[in-house]
């Protein structure tokens, strides 16, 4: 089977939406062809068969930020077969004992086909379970507590029979495994378990509805490396700032794939420079500007720091490009079509401690909001290239007596000459049965990125330049 899992990051529709946009558009070309809130498998027309695709693979991991493994894929068992050797409830004795073997026998192929030794080895493997979605009862009450079990013992004796020296498994804490709230096992343990090492593994086990996919991990994010930039460096204001993760999303929604080295793109809001930091890792050509320029000189220490760090030379005029500007007069420093795109999260409004009332939170909206994106746009269309994409955070408030307030950004848009993007291509969307995992049509011009109950929580879009 040539299809690869591609594990999703905490906000799953995103993290899909970014995936589905980058194998459309960039030269990884691919389609998602099943999918589950924790999961994406997706079938590239040609990658798979480079006889370097790892390293292609690995190229993929590094340009997605939503994505936090990639494992290829060996075999799949349809949900029928899984539910009646695992069922809620167990009846029927025989029927469950057989369906186990049938499973077993399963195992036994794949772990040929996904080690490339085992004879005399000292093997460690890891099983990591990926349900549809992980407040399911049948996660927490049947794949935790027996079929984990299962896989863990199973894969173990199969090992010894096929004459590995040792073979031992990861062992998920006890704890975790009695109450079945269990997360599988992350990122930075892969890295510091050695788990792509020849004699190592993670076996991943990854539920949609059709049935689970079982596949081997072959590269993960770098999480301690994006935490580092984003807390280590000198200027810092927890509060106000944007994600890594959520900044590289964007950054893809540009549409700017190839040659990134020679595409020049503008934060015109950089605050202490997080979206030029993580653009500068992915390779873009960086400008940006802020109307304080206390935060424009600590985005440009910010940047300095971080390429001492890589120990990579500090590009000519570096500290050229970032500027005390205000956005109302953007086109007053730079050339008309100058920009191949840009990436930002302007002012939200207040930090606020406590939920607003609604009157306040349209007051802010308003008078200071309303004014400040539009002449986003107007002074953007001067600056941007023709067809050049902007990724823009907008606010939604949370009030006390209202429920959320938000601005209406794509009337300023429009009228500004810009068309919407929608985020989510629902023509490339497989249909799914279950409601929580469905994207609603209304929902696909522009998402969501916020945790549960968070006052401020922050809406993607993306815009491009027309004629
Ligand atoms: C939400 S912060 C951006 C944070 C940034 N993304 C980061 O990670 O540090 C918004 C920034 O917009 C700047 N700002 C506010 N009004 C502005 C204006 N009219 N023109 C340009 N920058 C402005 C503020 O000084 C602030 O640094």
């Amino acid at each position: 089977m040539d299809k690869f899992i591609f594990v999703l990051g905490s906000n799953w529709q995103l993290s899909i939406a970014e995936l589905d946009n980058v194998l459309k558009f960039s030269q990884f070309k691919g389609k998602i062809t099943d999918y589950s809130a924790n999961i994406a498998v997706v079938q590239f027309e040609d990658l798979h068969k480079d006889r370097h695709y790892i390293n292609k693979l690995m190229e993929l991991q590094f340009i997605l930020g939503g994505t936090q493994k990639i494992a290829r894929i060996y075999d799949f068992i349809d949900i029928r077969t899984i539910q009646t050797a695992f069922p809620l409830q167990i009846e029927k004795f025989k029927m469950v004992e057989t369906t186990r073997k049938k499973i077993s026998v399963i195992l036994d192929n794949l772990l040929d086909n996904s080690f490339r030794k085992i004879k005399n080895e000292n093997i460690f493997f890891a099983v990591s379970i990926y349900p549809i979605l992980y407040d399911e009862e049948y996660y927490k009450k049947v794949l935790v507590k027996h079929f984990l079990p299962f896989l863990n013992k199973e894969i173990m004796v199969i090992l010894k029979q096929k004459g590995a020296k040792k073979s031992l498994y990861y062992e998920y804490p006890e704890e975790y495994m009695k109450s079945g709230n269990l997360n599988p096992i992350f990122p930075h343990h892969l890295i510091k378990y050695g788990l792509f090492n020849q004699d190592r593994a993670e076996i991943i086990f990854g539920f949609s509805e059709e049935g689970v996919y079982i596949a081997r991990t072959f590269t993960c994010d770098d999480p301690n490396f994006k935490k580092r930039i984003d807390e280590e460096r000198p200027h810092k204001e927890f509060k106000s700032a944007i994600s890594p993760k959520l900044t590289i999303i964007m950054l893809n929604f540009l549409n700017l794939f190839e040659q990134r080295e020679d595409k020049k793109i503008l934060d015109p809001f950089v605050g202490n420079g997080t979206i030029p930091l993580f653009a500068l890792i992915e390779d873009f050509q960086i400008y940006g500007s802020d109307v304080d320029s206390k935060k424009v000189n600590n985005t440009i220490r910010n940047l300095n720091w971080l390429l001492e760090e890589l120990e990579e030379p500090i590009p000519p005029l570096l500290n050229e490009r970032f500027r005390e500007i205000d956005v109302r007069f953007l086109s007053n420093y730079f050339e008309q079509d100058f920009f191949d795109g840009i990436c930002t999260e302007p002012t939200l409004g207040p930090f606020y401690k406590k939920r607003p009332y609604y009157s306040e939170a349209v007051e802010v909206i308003k008078n200071q909001l309303e004014p400040l994106y539009e002449a986003i746009f107007k002074e953007s269309y001067k600056i941007l290239k023709i067809h050049s994409r902007i990724c823009i955070v907008a606010p939604i408030i949370n009030t006390i007596d209202g429920g959320d307030v938000q601005m209406d950004i794509i009337k300023f848009a429009i009228n500004n000459n810009f068309k919407l993007i929608p985020m989510i291509d629902m023509n490339r969307i497989i249909n799914k049965s279950n409601i929580k995992l469905q994207f609603r049509r209304q929902h696909t011009k522009s998402l969501i990125d916020a945790k549960k109950g968070q006052i401020l929580k922050r809406k993607i879009y993306v815009f491009e330049k027309q004629d």
